[in-house]
């Protein structure tokens, strides 16, 4: 004890003060920080042991009590106990960038960085620091380990980082680890009953506050879940490795970020930039090539099991499909058309065996070069899909010629798939040893930046389905535009339907993560046998403004959209770019009413979902121009309409004229939802 005791008054400059002070008993007094308009503080500890620990307060009321710090690793000694801090170091930052796409044009990224600068007081005496960077509304952490002799190679076993929350509360989370990856409905549950729990994890604390708890820019590094300890106490939770350590590092290393972002209600949430701003710039390059759009596709048929994606009878992917599906978009001014099942290598067991995939060799029923010029024709585009079946490693040994073979035939986009069981990934190594994957292991996170990396270097943009965890990337990858990470629409087409309350969960967990393909639009409202979907029309519509994709999907049949020629031109008006977005008002998982500008336009557009219950939502316009009159187009539930009967497609569409000084009620059916137009009129 007296070497620690030692180090820690040297460290901080205290030797005198401490010297005084008994040995066991010991603690180093905590350096602080504060965001720069002070509602966020963070204080760094050292206890008797020498155990580091970090806490939170927001407006001076605790939020994270003392939580630690520290790593497991293979071959070594953790470091946890015998620490000291040795400085620290405060700088501020402030920047607004813009972003090529999203759903606000600018961002401003205002923080307070503190570094809190640690070394172990054993003979290993490792060195690291722990970077803070504190804003208005949360923070975001990481570890960051510069080259040092006793850590040539590095290898985590797990990290010890705690998040001890300081009240208890109502978690919205996702069990981590499961066969079906993150495709699960949110649990509802006390923070003291969460378990396992993939992140984000959205909490309301006993006092109202709202924290999402969450990681940003997940790189070369394993995808952190949580498990609880005790009490309201969560711990990270590393992704395994394939029966390796969990992250494996050469040379100076460090942690994504860990954030946590902390407002006073849900929507306050949903309107930090803290996510982008922990990531860093573009590193690919020019995006203008990429144009935010609508794409309809050759799927949904799919989905409900009445086409195949294999080739035989009922295959999808025909000439005379496609053409049928393009002529639909052009019709409807939607400039891209997916096509699924268009590729060899889906006629035998595809699920978790994508060996057979070829992403350069279309079907004999699908002539891809009379189909792309057809299209071009039209001014259409053709969108291209890599279902890998969890065959990561074949994908890989083609990703380059795939998207030059997309890119020769015109596509912006491709969508990337990787159906299999969690933990099941195929990767072979060049030496031929194979391994199975989590989809947010070390090096499927890696896989990732290189399809961004390939896909960007033939002008493509890309959309993955069975996704490692958004953390925000798409600032620095910024032609990974979408991806799934959650039960989308799909489950809507088979039992086990999506419930009511779906969406306005995740509006405050998985959006989080960024963009979402969920692909919305069914109005039809029916799944495979002619099985309802838990939805009125309206909501439908609702779900282009709520749920945020620069690629939107128009997800049902041409033929279904037949039938509904008035809520579909909500459609075929709604834009997937945005300059601005406001969350108007919003409770987890009952409602939430979301306002956004188009970008490079003066119009306005309003979407809200509800769950099972009937209720009704008021809201300002003062989000319009003031002095400026707006034809509102107000798609609404009608007075009849009920998830639960026949009368889910009821719906009203009427016209107002209104100004920013009006204020709007609306009533929600059970199920339902609305969506609005809003237009400046001369
Ligand atoms: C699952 C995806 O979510 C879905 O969109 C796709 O159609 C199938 N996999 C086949 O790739
Ligand atoms: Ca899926």
């Amino acid at each position: 004890m007296k070497s620690l005791h030692l180090a820690l008054g040297l460290g901080l400059g205290l030797g005198l003060a401490l010297a005084a002070v008994p040995a066991l008993a010991q603690q180093s007094p905590p350096v602080t920080a504060t965001s720069p308009d002070g509602a966020v503080s963070v204080a760094v500890s050292i206890d008797g042991d020498g155990r580091a620990a970090y806490a939170v307060t927001r407006k001076g009321k605790a939020i994270i009590a003392p939580s630690r710090l520290g790593f497991l690793f293979t071959d070594v000694a953790k470091i946890d106990r015998r620490l000291t801090i040795t400085s620290t170091e405060q700088r501020d930052f402030d920047e607004t960038w813009t972003q090529p796409w999203g759903e606000w044009a600018q961002i401003r990224n205002r923080y307070r960085e503190f570094k809190v600068h640690l070394k172990e007081t054993t003979a290993l005496a490792r060195v690291f620091t722990v970077t803070f960077r504190l804003y208005e509304d949360g923070l975001g952490f990481r570890y960051e380990f510069p080259q040092q002799p006793n850590m040539a190679k590095t290898r985590v076993a797990d990290e010890l980082t705690e998040f001890a929350f300081a009240q208890d509360g109502t978690a919205w989370w996702k069990p981590a680890y499961l066969w079906n990856r993150e495709e699960y409905l949110y649990n509802k549950t006390g923070l003291s009953a969460v378990s396992t729990a993939a992140t984000p994890i959205t909490i309301r604390l006993a006092d109202g506050t709202h924290v999402a708890l969450h990681e940003a820019a997940l790189v070369d590094y394993a995808g952190m879940n949580v498990t609880r300890t005790e009490g309201t106490t969560l711990r990270a939770n590393l992704t395994p490795g394939a029966g390796e350590p969990k992250v494996q590092k050469t040379g100076a290393w460090s942690t994504p970020w860990r954030t946590l972002i902390i407002a006073d209600d849900a929507p306050g949430i949903y309107h930090s930039h803290l996510m982008l701003n922990l990531n860093e710039p573009n590193k690919l390059g020019d995006m203008s090539w990429f144009k935010p759009g609508k794409f309809a596709g050759v799927w949904w048929n799919m989905i409900k099991g009445e086409w195949s994606w294999a080739r035989g009878p009922k295959h999808g992917a025909t000439n005379a499909n496609v053409k049928r599906y393009i002529d639909f978009a052009a019709a409807n001014g939607i400039p891209d058309v997916l096509v699924e099942g268009w590729n060899v290598g889906w006629d035998g067991d595809w699920f978790g065996n994508g060996c057979d995939m070829d992403f350069t060799k279309p079907t004999e029923d699908f002539d891809i070069a009379m189909l792309a010029a057809y299209a071009k024709k039209k001014g259409v585009r053709l969108v291209g899909h890599h279902e890998t079946g969890g065959a990561v490693t074949h994908y890989e040994n083609q990703l380059d010629r795939s998207f030059a073979f997309a890119a020769k035939y015109g596509m912006m986009v491709v969508k990337t798939g990787y159906v299999t069981d969690a933990g099941q990934l195929e990767r072979v190594d060049p030496d031929g040893t194979k391994y199975r994957e989590w989809l947010e292991s070390q090096w499927m996170t890696n896989h990732f930046v290189r399809v961004a990396e390939t896909a960007y270097k033939h002008r493509i943009a890309f959309d993955s389905h069975e996704p490692v965890k958004g953390t925000g990337l798409h600032r620095t990858y910024p032609n990974w535009v979408a991806r799934e990470g959650m039960r989308g629409m799909e489950y809507n087409a088979w039992g086990g339907k999506n419930p009511p309350e779906h969406e306005a969960n995740i509006v405050f967990t998985r959006m989080l993560e960024g963009p979402m393909d969920f692909t919305p639009g069914i109005l039809s409202l029916e799944g495979e046998r002619g099985s309802a979907i838990l939805s009125t029309i309206a909501k439908q519509l609702a779900l282009y403004v709520v749920i945020y994709s620069p690629v939107q999907m128009v997800a049902d049949t041409p033929e279904n959209y037949a039938k509904y020629p008035a809520p579909m031109k909500f459609i075929r008006d709604v834009p997937t770019d945005w300059q601005d977005t406001r969350v108007l008002n919003g409770e987890i998982g009952d409602y939430v009413t979301i306002a956004r500008k188009e970008r490079g336009g003066e119009g306005w557009y309003v979407g809200a979902v509800g769950d099972e219950e009937a209720r009704s939502l008021s809201f300002k316009l003062d989000f319009l121009t003031p002095g400026k009159r707006y034809r509102a187009e107000i798609y609404r539930d009608g007075d009849d309409a009920d998830y639960r009967t026949d009368k889910r497609h009821s719906i009203v569409i009427e016209n107002k004229v209104l100004t920013s000084a009006d204020s709007l009620s609306l009533k929600i059916a059970p199920g339902g939802g609305f969506a609005i137009r809003l237009v400046p009129v001369k």
